[in-house]
């Protein structure tokens, strides 16, 4: 294979049919962002509709603004938008809460949706969140309850008839190595249990087809590739057929069929509105929804098109320029198989990617030995992944990682 050269990647920037986005974007001058799997970078028209949120939506219309600013369908707006990235009917998402509250919300629910079930599935290395909240969710069901936590090739077999839920993330925080939603949704029903994915690192990043699997349930977090900003609210999907039978366990009064009748008895909203809890944050949902205004006008097959794309160089440009420097590829090299991220290991990692940053390429650190690169086609070029890999193998070549203050951990990696 011929080696790759810096006008191989011009070339692909004049043709690429993505990069009018970039411009929708604000990112410092001279930062390569490949992080946006963990906080997506800034519309800039979000600057401007949180200045009308603040100072004119709240600050004058005050508590009007549940009205005449519609605060009060911010959860469903935003979620029919998302909706629209994740294979998903209108009126099936809300974003609300927390990715791990709607985790809870969800998993619980499809526990009693399972009577005479007791067991919950996931898979060992499944984002901490998700392990954490199925572990407390079992300990809170009491001691008739399973929490099986199965690796990838048990999982088929694990799944029988005293299974409730199987509680999976799409697409690996680690890895980048993607589930085939539709195979194991279709495995799980045919021993009747329910199916929650976690769309964490999927809504966004790559098309999503939740109704074409068939999927049951799912959360996703909207701070990552749906760039809704930092603790943006996160969503949730409940499949049309199962709406009703949802029984809230956070029996919040947003998710009453009528929060102004005040009346003492819990009634729950038709349909997916019930899965609201508390009254939701009105300035972070108006970030997310301006973002998913844009996101919603994106092609998500050229952009899927373009990530694989640069997955692929990256891969190539580090084995290329790289090699004998002890890293090793934990993400699949076919990228029919990966999410839109590559990870590498090494045992320096966290240092190395500290020397990255330092030289403006953002990326992140994942223990014990991860170094994540995050590929969003919409604000990145193909000259940026070239430039990345060689400051990767100036950082390399000149041992500059060995510097006393990249050995520091600071409290996010
Ligand atoms: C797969 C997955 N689920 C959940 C979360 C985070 O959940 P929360 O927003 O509740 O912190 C993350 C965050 O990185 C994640 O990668």
């Amino acid at each position: 294979m011929t080696k790759l050269t810096r006008t191989d990647f011009s070339d692909l920037d004049a043709k690429d049919t993505l990069a009018q986005w970039r411009g929708e974007f604000s990112l410092p001058p001279g930062v390569i962002y490949l992080d946006g799997n963990s906080l997506g970078a800034l519309p800039k028209v979000t600057l401007a509709r949180m200045q009308d949120v603040i100072a004119r939506e709240w600050g004058e219309d005050l508590i009007k603004s549940w009205n005449t600013a519609d605060w009060i369908n911010a959860p469903s707006r935003a979620g029919d938008k998302i909706a629209s990235l994740i294979g998903a009917n209108p009126g099936e998402v809300v974003a609300a809460d927390s990715t791990s509250v709607n985790l809870f919300k969800l998993a619980a629910a499809a526990v009693v949706m399972r009577p005479g079930r007791h067991k919950i599935i996931t898979e060992p290395g499944n984002f901490p969140t998700d392990l954490y909240v199925l572990q407390g969710l079992k300990d809170y069901l009491g001691p008739d309850y399973i929490l099986e936590v199965a690796t990838r090739e048990k999982i088929p077999a694990a799944i029988d008839k005293d299974t409730a839920v199987v509680v999976l993330t799409h697409v690996h925080y680690k890895t980048g190595l993607m589930f085939d939603m539709a195979a194991i949704t279709r495995r799980a029903h045919e021993a009747g249990a329910l199916m929650l994915w976690d769309l964490s690192h999927s809504a966004g990043a790559l098309p999503v087809d939740l109704n074409g699997s068939d999927a049951d349930l799912a959360v996703g977090c909207g701070y990552k590739y749906l760039n809704g900003g930092p603790g943006a609210p996160a969503f949730l999907f409940v499949a049309k057929r199962h709406q009703e039978a949802i029984k809230p366990p956070l029996s919040g009064w947003m998710g009453h069929a009528a929060p102004f009748a005040f009346s003492d008895e819990y009634t729950p909203a038709p349909g997916i509105r019930r899965n609201l809890c508390g009254t939701p944050s009105i300035l972070g949902l108006a970030a997310l929804e301006t973002s998913l205004d844009l996101m919603v006008r994106v092609d998500m097959a050229e952009l899927r098109k373009k990530s694989q794309k640069m997955g692929d160089l990256f891969i190539r440009l580090v084995e290329e320029k790289c090699g004998g420097h002890g890293f090793g590829l934990a993400s699949p090299r076919d990228c029919a198989l990966r999410g839109s991220q590559v990870s590498l290991t090494h045992p320096e990692g966290y240092a190395i990617m500290q020397a990255l940053i330092a030289r403006g390429v953002i990326g992140d650190f994942r223990a014990p030995d991860i170094l994540r690169f995050g590929f969003t086609p919409l604000y990145l070029s193909y000259s940026n992944i070239w430039d990345a890999a060689l400051i990767l193998a100036e950082v390399m070549t000149g041992g500059l990682w060995r510097a006393e203050e990249f050995q520091k951990r600071a409290a996010v990696t």
